[in-house]
């Protein structure tokens, strides 16, 4: 592969300079900023012509500054004559938009990846996307990570003894059933009703919770209602009053820590797809996936196969 280069949007520069310790690469030299007018400025201190660049920006709040903002970068590189040019989206926004819910809804997260795409970039690297259907609506490769393991292991001796996993609605089955098996435990269905775009409620508890403690997991946890409504279901239907709540993405908006501040809420594994914001959380415990992005950064290196790295 050609020299790689990799370089850093605004998102997350942590992230992206703990990945370039771990490969043990200077980060790329550019600079993103403001014009006073709010466009987006950006300049590349280096070059990249006939590189291999990786990008690493998770189009997280304010996501559609973070979007346009790798949009401006990826046509830096390309104009500068890049090789190839591969985006490394942590956390993919606008993922949830990923089917039409009546008859005049876009389906955002189609839109976004054709965007992409037009802009020049090649290849994708994401972590537990929402759905695995929205690979599709890229006509290039997607790799799509999983923070699971990792979660896994800094859970691994902080849970009690007779957990349940619990996905808090149908879609979060599959990698229910991923922790399960990592850690050796079952998997309980919570059936989640949307009230709005913003209310949901829990209408079942498909499993056996009494006296039970519970580990909550999710692909994302953004205003924290439904971790909250799932910590009342589960109390309700007898759980015992010890739950732990992991997630791959911790967007934590509006008033998600006090949804997420119930006593009986022990603590909460998200990985740093998204910079923290809450430093002085005490339940909080943020998980670095900067040696699983290294690591497939590395794969690319030595065309290799990604499989190994998840
Ligand atoms: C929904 O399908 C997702 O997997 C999450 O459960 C949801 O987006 C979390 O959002 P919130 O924290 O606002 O309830």
């Amino acid at each position: 592969m050609d020299k790689v280069i990799l370089l850093a949007g605004t998102a997350n520069p942590r992230l992206a300079t703990a990945i370039a310790q771990q490969l043990n690469i200077p980060l790329g030299a550019s600079v993103v900023e403001r014009f006073p007018d709010g466009e987006i400025s950006v300049e590349l201190l280096e070059s990249v012509r006939q590189k291999a660049v990786f990008i690493v920006q998770s189009t997280s709040p304010p996501v559609n500054d973070h979007l346009v903002e790798l949009m401006v970068i990826v046509d830096a590189c390309r104009r500068a004559a890049a090789s190839r040019i591969t985006a490394i989206v942590p956390y993919f926004g606008y993922a949830r938009a990923d089917k039409r819910h009546g008859w005049r809804e876009p389906i955002t997260a189609s839109m976004v990846a054709e965007v992409l795409q037009t802009v020049g970039i090649n290849h994708v690297v994401t972590l537990d996307l929402h759905t695995p259907q929205i690979e599709g609506f890229f006509h290039i490769p997607v790799d799509s990570l999983t923070a699971v393991p990792i979660l896994c292991e800094a859970l691994r001796h902080r849970l009690p003894s007779g957990f349940v996993v619990v996905s808090p609605d149908t879609g979060r089955v599959q990698m229910a059933i991923q922790y399960a098996q990592q850690l050796n435990s079952s998997v309980v269905v919570l059936l989640k009703h949307r009230k709005s775009s913003s209310e949901t409620e829990v209408t079942c508890v498909v499993g056996d919770v009494s006296d039970r403690p519970c580990l909550i997991i999710d692909d994302m946890i953004s205003t924290g209602g439904t971790i909250a409504r799932s910590i009342e279901a589960l109390l309700k239907a007898g759980a015992h009053p010890e739950m732990i709540i992991a997630a791959t993405h911790g967007l934590f908006v509006k008033k998600a820590r006090a949804q997420l501040s119930h006593p009986s809420v022990q603590a909460i594994f998200v990985t740093d797809t998204i910079a923290p914001k809450e430093t002085d959380w005490q339940q909080l415990h943020v998980v670095s996936i900067a040696p699983l992005i290294a690591a497939a950064i590395q794969q690319f290196k030595t065309d290799d196969s990604i499989n190994k790295v998840c």
